[in-house]
């Protein structure tokens, strides 16, 4: 038998950096997300009598991190065969587009499907977590909130009840290379900025503001926090007291003006970035292709996509 799902990657709104728990991938923060329609992965998984292999866009690369990730599955839902992970990645993989969201979704998915487990979401979104914290967010679509929590059982994703709106997030790709610091790596460093537990403070009253934009489908208002939620972020990398690092590049800081000038122009956009050098440019449907031909036109060289908000996991 073999078992296919396929997960959207999710972008978070309200991010999600730095763990308090890393066994249990338990974060510091609550976290937020968008899920989009055009970056996702379809896993596929099958038995087979040796080992846990993984065949990643058609190569056989190292599973490491996927063995000790079925490891935690077994525990938790009793043991199982070996398995062969046969996986494709339509999301540049370890670049800051959240390959390893739609991932440790789709994993989780096809593989408790496999074993005939019906299980909910939040069970779903609870066991993808241990794979990367991210991954508790891809299993709904539209907007998703994962609730720290304060032990295994309490820290899952749900989906948020939010009116349709017209949201697009403009996705500038500035490098697909495999980034120098993973994300697991980045935030540990980030931890230890003087900064830090100012960023936890804030980043509750952000995640409780930037849900009342979204209850009232207030999009700039949402881009704005989104904005100010990153940006903080990544000041955190900067300000790390072990190992400082950047994941900007001098286009990055390109693009970032861009935006900024664009919105002094009248066009609702605001940037959000995860843990690589690519921009997301939050705003709306109707004034998307006009950040997209203005960064052509400045940067020719550039890959720039316009994502909607996309779907949850769903099963072959
Ligand atoms: P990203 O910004 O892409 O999420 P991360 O550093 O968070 O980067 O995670 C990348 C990790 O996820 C790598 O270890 C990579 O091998 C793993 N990964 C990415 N895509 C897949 C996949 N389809 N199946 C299994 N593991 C994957
Ligand atoms: C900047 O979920 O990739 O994208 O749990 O260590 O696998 P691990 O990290 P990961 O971190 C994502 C960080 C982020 C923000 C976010 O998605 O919330
Ligand atoms: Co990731």
């Amino acid at each position: 038998m073999t078992s296919t799902a396929t997960a959207h990657t999710n972008i978070a709104l309200i991010k999600y950096w730095g763990k308090k728990d890393a066994i249990l991938n338990l974060p510091t923060t609550s976290s937020l997300s968008l899920t989009l329609d055009k970056f996702y992965t379809t896993t596929t998984v099958s038995k087979n009598d040796s080992i846990d292999t993984l065949i990643l866009n058609g190569q056989n690369v190292d599973a490491r991190k996927i063995q000790n990730f079925l490891n935690i599955l077994r525990d938790e839902l009793g043991t199982f065969d070996q398995l062969t992970i046969t996986s494709e990645n339509h999301v540049p993989t370890s670049a800051g587009l959240a390959s390893s969201a739609s991932a440790f979704a789709a994993l989780t998915a096809a593989v408790t499907r496999e074993l005939a487990l019906d299980l909910p979401n939040e069970t779903l979104s609870r066991l993808a977590r241990r794979g990367s914290g991210s991954a508790s967010r891809s299993f709904y679509g539209h907007f998703a909130v994962w609730h720290e929590g304060i032990d295994d059982k309490s820290s899952f994703a749900e989906s948020i009840a939010a009116p349709d709106m017209p949201i697009a997030l403009v996705v500038a790709e500035v490098s697909s290379e495999t980034k120098k610091v993973s994300s697991t790596e980045g935030m540990q460093r980030a931890m230890t900025s003087p900064d830090y537990s100012s960023w936890i403070q804030n980043s509750a009253k952000q995640f409780l503001d930037i849900q009342n934009a979204i209850i009232t489908s207030d999009i700039e208002k949402i881009g704005y926090i989104a904005e100010k939620n990153a940006l903080d972020m990544h000041a955190l990398n900067l300000t790390a007291r072990q190992q400082p690092f950047t994941y900007f590049t001098q286009e990055t800081q390109q693009i970032l003006a861009i935006v900024s000038d664009l919105r002094h122009k009248g066009i609702l956009a605001f940037s959000t970035m995860d843990a690589g050098p690519n921009v997301k440019i939050i705003t709306t449907l109707n004034e998307a292709p006009t950040i997209v031909n203005h960064l052509k036109k400045e940067m020719p060289h550039l890959k720039v996509q316009t994502a909607a908000s996309g779907p949850g996991v769903t099963y072959d």
